[in-house]
């Protein structure tokens, strides 16, 4: 009796681990992805990365740092960071302008999660890829209202891409 309980207990162990393994299998990339910069995703995006280049305020968005850094101490300017560059404080990102200079302005990644793993798969599952998928960053650095001003679409024809 004893004996039989303990190995129903095992089977629903399992059953339970395989339960989380197949729900969070979708997601395992943006937990084990780092951050790349834009110039790599030009390579293979060359049309996204011209328009991003030319239009998005977000590509110069370190100059914003840059203009104001003198009036600041190194702590308040490290305060500027988690919105002004590219995945600071997370795996591959943002460190500092010297140690990481491609990532310091606000580029691909902060919409569409870290890239290195799409990068060497080139599968559209391991990137965020959708405005459903991506609307949800916007609010990390823009206030609530802004971004329902923004409605999306509009704002991708007009800088993002
Ligand atoms: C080596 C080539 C390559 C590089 C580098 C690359 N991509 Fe891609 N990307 C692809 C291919 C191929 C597809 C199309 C996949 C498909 O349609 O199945 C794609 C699709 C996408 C999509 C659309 C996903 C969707 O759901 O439709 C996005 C967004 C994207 N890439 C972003 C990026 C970003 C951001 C970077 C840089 C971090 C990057 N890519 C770097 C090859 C690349
Ligand atoms: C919580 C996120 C956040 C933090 C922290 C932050 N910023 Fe910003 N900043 C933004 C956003 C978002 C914009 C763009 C506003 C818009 O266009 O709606 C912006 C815009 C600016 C602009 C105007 C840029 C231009 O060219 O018009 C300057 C200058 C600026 N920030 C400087 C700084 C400095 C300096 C710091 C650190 C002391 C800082 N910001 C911290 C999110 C942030
Ligand atoms: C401000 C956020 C933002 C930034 C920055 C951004 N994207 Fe996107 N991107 C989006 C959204 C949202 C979509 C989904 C568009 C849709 O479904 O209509 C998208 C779609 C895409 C797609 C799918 C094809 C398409 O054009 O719809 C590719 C590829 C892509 N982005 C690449 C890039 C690359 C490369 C960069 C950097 C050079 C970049 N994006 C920067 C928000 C962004
Ligand atoms: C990591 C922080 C961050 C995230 C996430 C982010 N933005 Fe921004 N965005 C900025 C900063 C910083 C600026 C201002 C750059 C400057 O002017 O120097 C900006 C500028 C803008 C602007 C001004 C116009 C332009 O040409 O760039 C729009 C519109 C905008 N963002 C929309 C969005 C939307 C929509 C999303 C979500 C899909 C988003 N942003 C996600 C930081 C962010």
């Amino acid at each position: 009796m004893q004996k039989k309980h303990s190995w129903s207990a095992v089977a629903m162990v399992l059953v339970a681990g395989l339960i989380t393994a197949i729900t969070t299998t979708g997601n395992t990339w943006a937990e084990q992805a780092k951050y790349v910069g834009s110039n790599v995703c030009a390579d293979c995006h060359e049309e996204e990365y011209k328009s991003y280049s030319s239009y998005a305020k977000k590509a110069h968005s370190f100059e914003a740092i840059e203009k104001m850094k003198r009036h600041l101490t190194s702590q308040e300017v490290k305060n500027c960071y988690g919105c002004h560059t590219t995945g600071y404080g997370m795996p591959g990102g943002f460190v500092d302008e010297k140690t990481t200079p491609d990532l310091k302005n606000v580029g691909c990644e902060v919409c569409h999660g870290p890239g290195s793993i799409h990068v060497e798969t080139e599968d559209a599952e391991d990137i965020l890829g959708t405005v459903d998928k991506i609307k949800g960053v916007c609010n990390k650095c823009h206030t609530s209202e802004r971004v329902e001003a923004f409605s999306f679409r509009p704002l991708l024809h007009g800088g993002a891409h």
